[in-house]
């Protein structure tokens, strides 16, 4: 801190805020601004004022309210018994390192304390942004919504995500032209349709151009976003936890903090911005966790058996998948008491007497005795009205007694927050933990919270951190033990659930040609190593389309690599492929898992490239999702190689045969070895066969000098 200004520095950026007259504001976010300089775009930051507005201008600070001159939607919306609304806090006390700030302000009238913390990640310049907000006054406080921060943005054009069961992270283009963008999500859960994520940029900005600042609010329950563009021509933006009505009261004393937001900008478009999260992701989330610990390929039993579990055709499937080169095999949904479908027995985390006579035991032997971890699926927020629990425990529901609410997969929520339902989970979890040499959680949630009441009150907040609360409990009693996220696939995939999970289940659809797009979305926040990705039957399930095995493996390669099919049912040739391509996953999982993933651009729309490098090597992928338009491919240029390097290219898959759809292979296509310098591959570009529909070409480099 400087006087009048903080100015935070991190990832070769500098994050400048005015704090002179009691409001902090926002005053530079982009590349490292010495402190002179930062001076002086403070002393240029004032707008004109125009007639017909305040004589202060629209007050966008860093908390904007009404109670200050600001027009735009509050960062802070209260309420007392006595009609109090009005809130203005000021700045009371500045506390600053390098890196991060903690501001805290003070409206004694309404009586309330605002804390704002910011920090700027030294390594990756991602910036975490969070406050606390803390009832002083002698009565009870009323939140209605408190944004994690107000930011003010640089451009209008917002990459937004939609989606739904089976298709998540659906990317969507918008201009915030005028008005508010409001994006609610009540689901209870990050959801399927309103992940809390958006990207704003420079207009037209893509892969690798243009400005862009990602945003990314780490929570799992409800939650909002707010893209608003101002009377004045500037665009702010807020995330935090959407409440329903009433549910935040603060009594005298206690203090509300909103989930963090995070947030980074970069000059070079979307893989710039993944340049900056993966890391940080890796490190700060993930606590640099999974660095030593190489993501074992995963054997999933769902889409081989589903609810039909008999142990001799486990064992089976455990046997094949291990000759696969699986590394880790994981009962899915259909092991416990009475679990025939999803009508029934959530809740009671016993092993079925039919199906396992002896308990899980001889298959988890079978499991390990082939070399394999073991991983059990669980979905211990829900219970089944047909289940032990709830006919002993009718009342341990989230909902309002009395009143009839829909099911959702047949199931109902448990109310967590209550400490003995907490409790009874946790020690049935324990006991299976504590009984087994379980490496693995799939921890599954399949249904929106519709009415969140605990002992007659709004609970969406509760539920959440005591849903937080019951993993980390878990974890602490159990460290070696992984978990994965899952909520009907990809419904709850968010910063604050990675921090405690390894993996997150990204769909439900296996599809390669839409997982091929999903990736696309899905690694613009999260690093490939989370991602989980399966190689799923010819023919899928889910979309019904046929795809190779080529394709299906090419793209699960690139994630948290996994089967879930019954692989007795696949050929000779496609075992043969799906093994060599688990191989190659393992001679590259280093390179996946811990170097640069880039989404690489090409001319042909219907053409899906990735590349991951390190400084030793990278393994690339073009995939051919549709017909292409023009007859011959141009070539691929891998931006993100070392220029200055050179490398040794080599086409690993021989299929699509060259003959089949070409003339003549272009250089490099027929399997031989080539020294190429960076730069040629970086600008000229890696010359690509012509691939039919669903072909996939797999190209290793290795850096030579
Ligand atoms: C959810 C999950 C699936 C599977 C089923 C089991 O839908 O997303 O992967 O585990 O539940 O019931």
């Amino acid at each position: 801190m400087s006087g009048a200004q903080v100015r935070l520095t991190g990832g070769g950026q500098s994050l400048v805020l005015d704090v002179a007259n009691g409001v902090p504001s926002l005053i530079w976010w982009g590349e490292d601004i010495g402190e002179a300089d930062a001076r002086v775009a403070a002393a240029l930051a004032p707008r004109a004022v125009p007639h017909g507005m305040l004589d202060g201008g629209e007050a966008l600070d860093l908390s904007p309210t009404a109670a200050r001159g600001f027009t735009g939607f509050p960062a802070l919306e209260i309420r007392r018994g006595d009609g109090t609304f009005l809130a203005d806090p000021r700045l009371v006390t500045v506390e600053a390192t390098p890196h991060d700030a903690r501001l805290t302000l003070e409206d004694v009238r309404a009586g309330l304390r605002l804390v704002l913390t910011l920090a700027l990640d030294p390594a990756t310049g991602v910036a975490a942004f969070a406050s606390r907000l803390e009832n002083t006054g002698a009565t009870v406080l009323g939140v209605d919504w408190l944004a994690a921060i107000a930011l003010p943005l640089d451009h209008d054009e917002a990459l937004l995500f939609d989606g739904r069961w089976a298709a998540e992270m659906t990317p969507v283009r918008a201009r915030i032209a005028t008005g508010a963008w409001i994006k609610d999500n009540r689901t209870g859960r990050t959801s399927h349709h309103a992940p809390p994520f958006a990207v704003v940029g420079q207009p037209g900005f893509d892969e690798d151009h243009g400005e862009v600042m990602g945003l990314h609010l780490a929570w799992s329950g409800s939650s909002r976003v707010i893209l608003e563009r101002l009377r004045d021509g500037r665009l702010q933006v807020q995330a935090g936890e959407l409440f329903l009505p009433g549910e935040m009261n603060l009594e005298p004393g206690e203090a509300y903090e909103t989930p963090t937001l995070y947030a980074a900008r970069d000059a070079a478009g979307l893989n710039g911005l993944s340049a900056r999260l993966h890391p940080f992701v890796r490190q700060t989330i993930l606590g640099g966790r999974l660095a030593a610990r190489p993501r074992p390929v995963t054997f999933n039993t769902w889409e081989a058996v589903y609810f039909r579990h008999d142990l001799e055709t486990l064992k089976d499937l455990a046997a094949q998948a291990a000759a696969l080169g699986v590394e880790r095999f994981v009962l899915d949904d259909g092991w416990f008491v009475g679990r025939d479908d999803d009508t029934t027995s959530l809740g009671d985390w016993r092993a079925d007497p039919l199906k396992y006579p002896q308990g899980l035991t001889p298959l988890i032997d079978h499991v390990r005795s082939l070399g394999m971890a073991f991983g059990l699926w669980v979905e211990p927020e829900m219970a089944n009205r047909r289940s032990a629990l709830l006919e002993a425990h009718p009342d341990w529901v989230l909902g309002d007694e009395g009143r009839a609410q829909p099911l959702g997969r047949g199931q109902y929520v448990l109310d967590l927050s209550r400490p003995e339902v907490a409790e009874a989970i946790f020690a049935q979890l324990d006991a299976l933990l504590s009984a087994h040499p379980i490496a693995y959680l799939k921890w599954d949630m399949n249904r929106d919270l519709t009415h969140p009441a605990s002992r007659g009150r709004p609970a969406v907040h509760a539920q959440t951190r005591a849903v937080y609360a019951l993993i980390d409990r878990l974890r602490a009693a159990h460290p070696a033990v992984e978990i994965e996220s899952c909520a009907s696939g990809g419904g709850r995939a968010d910063y604050e659930i990675l921090r405690r999970s390894e993996r997150i289940w990204t769909s439900d659809n296996n599809d390669p040609t839409v997982r091929q797009k999903l990736h696309r979305t899905f690694s613009i926040f999260f690093p490939p190593e989370v991602m989980g990705a399966h190689v799923a039957a010819a023919t899928n399930p889910i979309t019904g389309a046929r795809s190779g095995m080529t394709l299906r493996a090419a793209t699960a390669l690139f994630g948290h690599m996994g089967v879930e099919a019954d692989v007795r049912t696949f050929s000779e040739a496609e075992r043969a492929t799906l093994a060599r391509m688990i191989a190659l996953h393992k001679s590259h999982r280093a390179r996946l898992h811990g170097g640069r993933l880039v989404r690489l651009s090409h001319p042909e729309p219907g053409l899906a490239a990735l590349m991951a490098v390190d400084p030793e090597g990278a393994l690339v992928s073009a995939v051919q999702l549709d017909l292409p338009r023009t007859a011959s491919p141009a070539p691929l240029r891998l931006a993100g190689l070392d220029e200055a390097a050179s490398w040794r290219v080599r086409l690993l898959n021989p299929s699509p045969r060259p003959e089949a759809s070409m003339k003549r292979a272009p250089a490099l296509a027929d399997g031989a070895e080539s020294l190429v310098p960076g730069r040629v591959l970086a600008q000229a570009g890696l010359p690509l066969p012509v691939l039919t529909v669903g072909g996939v070409a797999l190209f290793a480099l290795e850096r030579v000098g």
